[in-house]
């Protein structure tokens, strides 16, 4: 039998300027993952996702399906035959929530695929699959979510870049509360898109604006200035607002996180639904989980972004 994995991750400043060319900052969540197991089996290869209710051989899935089509890419690239095993996938992280689902669930298919041969995977290379995958979910996906998950390491990711990976001088305690709303990913970047062409000139000026707080953030994150880098998550979040991806639900999240001592909050992914990210000192964090609840959240987790040791922890529902 062979096992593998692979991280959620959160989008800390730059989701849909990233499309448009400008940087983004994102960061693996080690504890919340996808997981897959290969266990030998009589026939052909067998995919089991029950989260989704499926439970058959591959050659009953559509070709363009996410699941088959990386299974079928992956042993295309690495020249495999198909293991005769059954494939089943399970999963923490939320789907349609902007944590990464879709791409974990792809990158733990690669990583179980080659190990069954014994075959050490490139991060390069599993991103670069993975992100074909993307294209199915997404439409035109910038590439950010296959690096991070591929690579499970903080990215600062410019499209069509080698993504710089760094650690944050300090680490960064975030709380991250799903608003329960699906985020419809290729919608809203799709939608975003129409708005684009019909006023290039407004939302590039935009997008130059959220440039300019990501690069921002990446200072304090360097320095270990979490007062900074919470006033640029502020911005950057109403800068969502303004270029048409947040929603009254997020709103109201990120203002009850702010109401409750967070030193910054904002959607996380491609808004309208999905979650929100809020920076804490340590010592706030139980009143800004309070106060996440309050406002409508469904699921809180804490987790410490860049520690590299770091548990994404749920937590309990006191409510
Ligand atoms: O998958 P999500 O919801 O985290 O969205 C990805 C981030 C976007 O910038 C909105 C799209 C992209 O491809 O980068």
């Amino acid at each position: 039998m062979v096992t593998a994995s692979a991280s959620g991750k959160v989008i800390l400043l730059g989701e849909h300027s990233v499309v448009y060319g400008r940087p983004a900052i994102a960061a693996p969540l080690s504890g919340l993952r996808a997981r897959v197991t290969l266990t030998p089996h009589s026939g052909p290869l067998h995919i089991q996702a029950p989260a989704v209710g499926i439970d058959a051989p591959l050659p009953d899935l559509p070709p363009d399906h996410p699941l088959a089509r990386i299974v079928l890419l992956t042993a295309e690239h690495y020249q495999l035959p198909l293991p005769r095993a059954v494939l089943r996938i399970e999963s923490d992280i939320p789907v349609a929530s902007g944590l990464g689902s879709g791409a974990a669930v792809s990158t733990a298919i690669v990583r179980a695929l080659v190990a069954w041969y014994n075959v050490r995977p490139d991060p390069a290379r599993v991103s670069a699959l993975v992100y074909e995958v993307e294209k199915i979910h997404h439409g035109t996906p910038s590439g950010i979510d296959n690096t991070v998950i591929a690579y499970e390491q903080p990215v600062y990711f410019v499209r069509g870049r080698p993504p710089e990976r760094f650690s944050p001088r300090i680490p960064l305690p975030l709380i991250i509360a799903d608003s329960g709303i699906p985020s419809p990913t290729r919608e809203v970047v799709g939608d975003l898109r129409r708005r684009w062409e019909a006023d290039p000139s407004r939302y590039e000026g935009l997008f130059d604006r959220i440039a300019a707080e990501v690069e921002a953030a990446r200072r304090a994150i360097e320095e270990g200035d979490l007062p900074e880098l919470g006033k640029r998550m502020g911005r950057n979040h109403e800068l969502l607002r303004e270029i048409g991806v947040s929603s009254a639900a997020l709103d109201r999240l990120v203002e009850a996180a702010r109401g409750a001592g967070a030193l910054g909050a904002k959607l996380s992914g491609a808004g309208w639904g999905g979650n929100v990210i809020a920076l804490v000192e340590p010592p706030q964090a139980g009143e800004v989980e309070r106060a996440l609840r309050e406002a409508g959240a469904r699921e809180v987790w804490r987790t410490d972004v860049g520690t590299g040791v770091s548990e994404t922890g749920r937590v309990a529902d006191h409510g």
